[in-house]
């Protein structure tokens, strides 16, 4: 730690929600657990986690932007989590503390991780205020005891999760993909998204099936038209049977033409792919339109995972 007041600014991490591409899970295993086969595509929406030195042992959390009311602010809150972890581990927890702001724009208990994009960047912010010297490697391994989705939100861009999804390999994915996400006005808890799962299909085997290997080939050679047709979600029929108006949205996205509807990981959230800009914004107009969503947004993958901006 440099002379005091030094740290005095706010150290500003951006990092990123994400869908699942691919989403294939084994039943429900002795620790409560599901192994997972997942591609986890990183996409433009990004929530914001500020942080500054406070006194030791505190950690106040303020969430301002879409949806703020419903994210916790005691210590449930994954990035005051993220922060006593790490102070723990790699720190003095008796001289640290951290003031923490979450700007919020990725949907909460949306299926797109944002709870664990927050864990992700405050440990990123974190280990720049208190000057700690933590390997990226070292992040993902504080990460994985967070949440399943942590590792992937340091890491960003196209990776194949397997293990709870946390144990993540990067995928080669060419080129840029256009997606509209239409934002439910409820929320989906992954655990009951899960346990849903578990009633539907109770006879299971523990390991989950394959990724399909057309949409790696897919992926790996830039079409989208391709990508489309091989999504698949096995945590969708769970989610859809638990909020069955998802299911007219997706129809109706691919009914105007999308290349390719699922939900986002346990959803609500629902990612639609496009074969352009023009035709995303055409979608948008289309769903945004239906009164079946509380926002439609446009977002590119994939893109960066959680990063230093000041
Ligand atoms: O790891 P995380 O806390 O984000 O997971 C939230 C919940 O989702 C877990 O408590 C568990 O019920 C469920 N889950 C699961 N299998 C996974 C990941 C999450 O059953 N691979």
């Amino acid at each position: 730690m440099t002379s005091q007041g030094s740290h005095a600014d706010w150290v500003r991490v951006r990092v990123a929600g994400k869908v699942n591409l691919a989403l294939r899970s084994g039943g429900r295993g002795p620790d409560g657990y599901h192994q997972l086969a997942t591609v986890f595509q990183a996409v433009s929406i990004h929530d914001e986690v500020l942080v500054r030195d406070a006194a030791p042992g505190h950690f106040p959390v303020t969430v301002t932007g879409e949806q703020a009311d419903l994210v916790p602010t005691d210590d449930t809150n994954l990035a005051v989590r993220a922060a006593r972890l790490l102070a723990h581990e790699y720190g003095d927890p008796r001289r640290h503390g951290a003031e923490i702001v979450i700007r919020k724009a990725i949907p909460v208990t949306g299926g797109m991780a944002g709870g664990s994009a927050d864990g992700a960047a405050a440990l990123l912010a974190c280990s720049y205020l208190w000057d700690l010297d933590v390997a990226p490697e070292e992040l993902a391994a504080l990460g994985q005891r967070l949440g399943a989705d942590v590792p992937f939100a340091l890491a960003g861009q196209t990776a194949l999760g397997t293990g709870r999804g946390d144990e993540l390999v990067p995928v080669l994915s060419r080129g840029s993909y256009h997606w509209v996400l239409a934002f439910a006005d409820f929320q989906l808890s992954t655990p009951a998204v899960f346990r849903r799962f578990d009633q539907m299909y109770p006879d299971r085997d523990p390991a989950p099936p394959p990724v399909p290997q057309e949409l790696l080939e897919a992926l790996a050679s830039s079409d989208p038209v391709a990508l489309g047709r091989h999504l698949v979600n096995d945590l969708q029929e769970p989610a859809l049977a638990m909020q069955p108006s998802l299911r007219r949205l997706l129809a109706e996205g691919m009914a105007f033409g999308a290349l390719g509807a699922i939900v986002s990981g346990s959803g609500p959230t629902c990612a639609f792919l496009t074969s352009s800009e023009s035709t995303a914004v055409d979608l948008s107009v289309h769903l945004g339109g239906l009164g079946l969503c509380r926002a439609v947004r446009r977002v590119v993958g994939p893109v960066a995972g959680a990063r230093l901006v000041s």
